[in-house]
């Protein structure tokens, strides 16, 4: 597109004024604009390979937070074509507030399993990540059930961030799908009476704490354990990992935990066809490879490699329950949290 630029103008020769304004419309056409909330160095390496393969121009606006609000004040004029975020629970949030409208698309229903995109098309999961165990080295542990982290033989053991943040509030209400409010609660009060600690802090600090001596397990995402590994996250977090085994825990099925990061066309998107467009690019194998290590998160096409770190953990079997079905107890879910004090 860029290159077609200045050829245009020079075989147009005294025109350049009128051919610069026909250029920049159809550079209008062959654009795409996405807000996201997922960090610019995660996707932007991405996004680069993608206008270099078909020279449509990639717009994006990060946003920290308030994406919802800002597409919603925005309405018919929003420039956003293509929605990309976080949480299984965000993106349901942009469904609920009219904000997304349903794709069609034989590529995405083909690379992304059922469970982990809406029924109607409003949003499809991109990567997956799972909620792992971190367990000190010496404790030997070859196998988890979340069940467990309730078991008394723990008691003092655990550490854990939030009892109300997203990545909790999401694996208690998978809890919830599979074995009722009751039985959660209960498992709830068994795991705030082994707490070694507050819950609070990151992720990252189960593994720091587990080094500390803190604790002896908790729960955190997968990923992490590939930014500390790497060095990503500097030498010290380098140490908290290696502290660590990484267990891939399970509910009776079998299945691990695992959450997502997605998108969604916008309901007003300007550029709807590209939006479609940019979407099939990133489920395609060379996109899921690239975007999966780029964070160290799961591919959700099969068949496709992930980070040799992440590979280290086993063969992860993801709990088939509709990642839509969990979203609808995050609020149950998150009551039963505050009802036992999980963070008190
Ligand atoms: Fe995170």
């Amino acid at each position: 597109m860029f290159s077609r630029f200045p050829l245009r103008v020079a075989l147009m020769g005294g025109a350049v004024a009128i051919s610069a304004a026909a250029t920049g419309s159809a550079l209008l056409a062959d654009e795409v604009n996405i807000y996201t909330t997922r960090e610019p160095g995660l996707i932007q390496p991405l996004l680069d390979a993608y206008t270099e393969k078909t020279g449509v121009r990639v717009n994006t606006v990060f946003l920290k937070d308030g994406m919802p609000e800002r597409v919603a004040s925005e309405g018919q004029s929003s420039p956003a074509d293509l929605l990309m975020t976080v949480d299984a629970g965000n993106l349901a949030d942009l469904v609920e507030k009219g904000l997304t409208q349903p794709v069609e698309s034989a590529a995405l229903a083909e690379a992304v399993p059922e469970n982990l995109r809406d029924a109607d098309g409003n949003w499809f999961a991109l990567s997956m990540r799972a909620r792992v165990l971190y367990a000190a080295k010496d404790l030997g542990l070859e196998s988890f059930e979340y069940a467990n982290l309730a078991d008394p033989e723990y008691k003092g053991r655990i550490c854990l961030r939030s009892g109300q943040h997203p990545y909790n509030t999401a694996l208690f209400a998978a809890y919830d799908v599979h074995h009722g409010a009751e039985a959660t609660e209960e498992w709830l009060s068994g795991i705030k009476a082994n707490l070694a600690r507050k819950a609070a802090g990151g992720d990252r600090e189960v593994a720091k704490d587990i080094l500390g001596g803190i604790c002896d397990i908790g729960i955190a995402n997968s990923y992490y354990v590939g930014l500390m590994r790497s060095g990503r996250g500097g030498d010290e977090q380098k140490e908290w990992a290696d502290a660590i085994n990484v267990i891939l825990p399970t509910f009776e099925n079998g299945g691990t935990h695992v959450n997502i990061s997605g998108a969604a066309v916008a309901k007003h998107a300007p550029n709807r066809d590209q939006a479609v467009a940019l979407l099939e690019y990133l489920v395609s194998d060379e996109a899921q490879e690239l975007y999966a290590k780029a964070n160290f998160e799961y591919p959700v096409k099969a068949g496709v490699a992930v980070d040799p770190i992440i590979a280290e953990f086993g063969e992860l079997k993801i709990d088939p329950t509709p990642i839509i079905e969990i979203v609808a107890k995050r609020k149950e879910a998150s009551e039963l949290a505050e009802k036992v004090g999980i963070d008190n």
